[in-house]
């Protein structure tokens, strides 16, 4: 069955409309309750999904490989393609997506450069998914993100929510602010000074109306936030690992947080989590990062069969 979305890349949450963000919110949750309740999918049954990553990745990763193959399909994976593809030789991502095409139905790539992923695609003739290109953008994580949200709080509109951390090179709240920014949210943008949200992101959420207070003070912002989404320091992106190790640290999630937070308050993260949240947090039941890292399953289930025409 065709779609909105068949035959379509994604690469950049700027080309993503709501009525896709609904698509696939509600094709996942079909999805989901088949699974649940004991069913199986044979939707990509002897189709190949290409899995060409060339950044570390453990969830995007196996939650895209997991969703192939929850689907009745294939995959062909390169973890390693920094170092393990002919990459090394000298092939542009551009021809890798023309020849990748000849063996694949659709493909997923992480890169280390922002704007590789729409190279790969310039050259593939199959749907390309982006699975984060440098601090630029991770739309499907960002997805995940919307259903995790929909799911934790019984729905999108209207919220206020906190981003925190490393809001300048963390591509995820890059991606999810600007989904999050059609539902009408109230944005808190915690980070330290160095760290903060890119100035053209933040402008143009204003710019489209929404509300965005910049501080570095997390325990104001989370006293009134429904949700707060904690990212990483991401020490790989910076030059300076002296500034690294001072920001460090700057943020921790712990009980004394939560006890001065709006009641209920919803803990998301995309993982992988290093000294943000203290583990004591991992029992609290607003805690949802692991229920959030599942979500990447059904939901990239939902890319991939929508992406193809098979869902
Ligand atoms: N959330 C996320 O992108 O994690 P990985 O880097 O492990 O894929």
């Amino acid at each position: 069955m065709t779609s909105v979305l068949t035959g379509k890349d994604i690469l950049h949450v700027k080309d993503i409309k709501l009525e896709h963000i609904s698509l696939v919110l509600e094709t996942a949750s079909r999805f989901e309750q088949v699974l649940a309740l004991g069913g199986r999918l044979f939707n990509m049954d002897g189709k190949v999904l290409a899995v060409l990553f060339y950044e570390p990745s453990t969830h995007t990763r196996l939650s895209f490989e997991t969703a192939m193959l929850r689907l009745g399909g294939h995959v062909v994976s390169t973890s390693q393609g920094a170092l393990a593809s002919s990459a090394v030789k000298g092939e542009t991502l551009y021809d890798t997506g023309k020849m990748i095409s000849g063996y694949a139905d659709i493909a997923v790539i992480r890169h280390m450069l922002p704007g590789s992923a729409q190279d790969f695609a310039n050259g593939a003739s199959v749907p390309v998914i982006n699975g984060g290109d440098g601090a630029r953008e991770h739309p499907t994580q960002a997805l995940v993100d919307l259903y995790t949200i929909q799911k934790e709080r019984g729905g999108l509109n209207n919220l206020a929510v906190t981003l925190a951390g490393d809001l300048k090179n963390g591509r995820t709240v890059h991606s999810l602010s600007w989904l999050l920014g059609k539902y009408g949210p109230r944005f808190y943008f915690v980070s330290p000074e160095e760290l903060r949200m890119p100035a053209e992101i933040t402008q143009a959420l204003r710019d489209d109306g929404i509300e965005v207070v910049e501080t570095s003070n997390l325990y104001e912002a989370a006293s009134k936030s429904d949700v707060l989404y904690m990212t990483r320091i991401q020490k790989e992106r910076f030059d300076d690992l002296s500034l690294f190790e001072r920001l460090k640290g700057t943020y921790v999630i712990n009980f004394d947080l939560i006890e001065n937070s709006k009641s209920g308050i919803t803990i998301m993260h995309p993982l992988p989590r290093t000294d943000e949240i203290d583990r004591e947090i991992d029992n609290y039941e607003g805690a949802a990062y692991f229920r959030q890292a599942a979500n990447g399953g059904p939901i990239r289930m939902a890319i991939i069969a929508l992406l193809t025409g098979c869902e």
